[in-house]
């Protein structure tokens, strides 16, 4: 039985940091264990300039105390950008690229894209400028059935996207679907994150005797034994294609107790990279591990490798249920469950 794994250090192409106390436990808790993170730009006032992402990069890095560790920052995408400055910001890589959010279809997307051909110029300077563009690839629409958000957002904006665009890097983030693993594996020039959540959970999990369980809910939201199954193979096996992206994203337990303005997101940072651990070995793919956490991404985002390695070995991780420091009180993914790894 294997008791130790060596991975070259892992980044996490997804996060989300927040601001104040709680950028401070973000940034600890991804610093553990990661040398790059993307985080991401739907805070309270989105981040649209270059301006907010030098310091909103500065302030992530001072609290990370480390020499090493690096945010790196997407566009919050509008139909109102300031093009020059945005310009500017991709050929000076303040931009790590721009991230799209259809309007409401998850936390403080209400400022994103409600009508995507708006904004067809900007994905044309993307492609122009070498620049990836993430994608919250969801389709909220009343007709359209929560669980079927991801496949409408396929069929009727990024068929059309990838077509029109055809240079363009695409990362469809937290990919939650057979559908979506597919459509990343068939198309060119397009990868996916995968989150430890959406290869854990269904809706199950989520929805079950007329209760919702508010720490399972996210978006998208998780689905389908079938779609956990895909996940999964395209995580262990497809493997070139899909890359470590927690979209870990944390809100104050008072935020997750109101039925009525429930916040989506799971904090799964004080234990990610245990996770994704444990669930390579489970498919008996833990020797593709590397890969998935450190490889792929940084070859799809044309950045180099990291040089240092990360050390786990086997043993039970005690995780308390809830991460408490100063006003922050946030509920930890999967502290009632098993995980069989340790960073060391
Ligand atoms: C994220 C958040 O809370 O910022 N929520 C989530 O459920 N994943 C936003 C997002 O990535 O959808
Ligand atoms: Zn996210």
């Amino acid at each position: 039985m294997t008791t130790s794994i060596n991975i070259i250090q892992p980044d996490d192409w997804h996060v989300h940091f927040r601001e104040d106390e709680m950028l401070k436990v973000v940034t600890k808790y991804s610093a553990r264990v990661n040398r790059r993170c993307i985080a991401m730009p739907n805070t309270s006032t989105p981040i649209t300039s270059s301006n907010q992402a030098i310091n909103y990069k500065k302030l992530i890095e001072s609290n990370s105390h480390s020499l090493n560790f690096e945010a790196l920052i997407p566009c919050y995408l509008t139909d109102n950008l300031n093009i020059d400055d945005f310009i500017y910001a991709l050929q000076n890589k303040i931009f790590i690229g721009g991230k799209l959010y259809p309007t409401n279809a998850t936390t403080n997307s209400q400022y994103g894209v409600n009508d995507i051909k708006k904004i067809y110029n900007i994905f044309e300077i993307m492609e122009k400028e070498n620049s990836v563009l993430l994608i919250h690839g969801e389709l909220n629409r009343d007709d359209v059935d929560i669980f079927d958000r991801e496949k409408y957002f396929i069929d009727e904006e990024l068929y059309q996207i990838r077509n029109t665009f055809k240079n363009l890097r695409i990362v469809l983030e937290h990919v939650s679907s057979d559908y979506g693993v597919d459509f990343v594996n068939s198309n060119q020039n397009i990868a996916g994150t995968i989150t430890p959540h959406h290869m854990l959970l269904t809706k199950n999990d989520v929805f079950k005797n007329e209760e919702i369980n508010p720490h399972h809910y996210c978006m998208p939201v998780v689905k389908n034994e079938k779609d956990l199954l895909s996940l999964r193979k395209a995580a262990c096996f497809d493997n070139k294609n899909f890359f470590l992206g927690t979209d870990s994203a944390p809100h104050h337990t008072s935020d997750k107790v109101q039925y009525k303005s429930l916040k989506p997101g799971i904090f799964s940072s004080p234990c990610s990279i245990e996770l994704y651990a444990t669930i390579f070995e489970e498919e008996n793919a833990l020797e593709n591990l590397e890969r998935f956490s450190s490889i792929n991404g940084p070859k799809f985002y044309g950045l180099e490798i990291n040089e240092e390695y990360l050390h786990l070995s086997r043993k039970n991780f005690d995780l308390p249920d809830y991460t408490e420091e100063g006003n922050v009180r946030v509920k930890n993914f999967f502290s009632d469950k098993k995980i069989n790894w340790n960073v060391s």
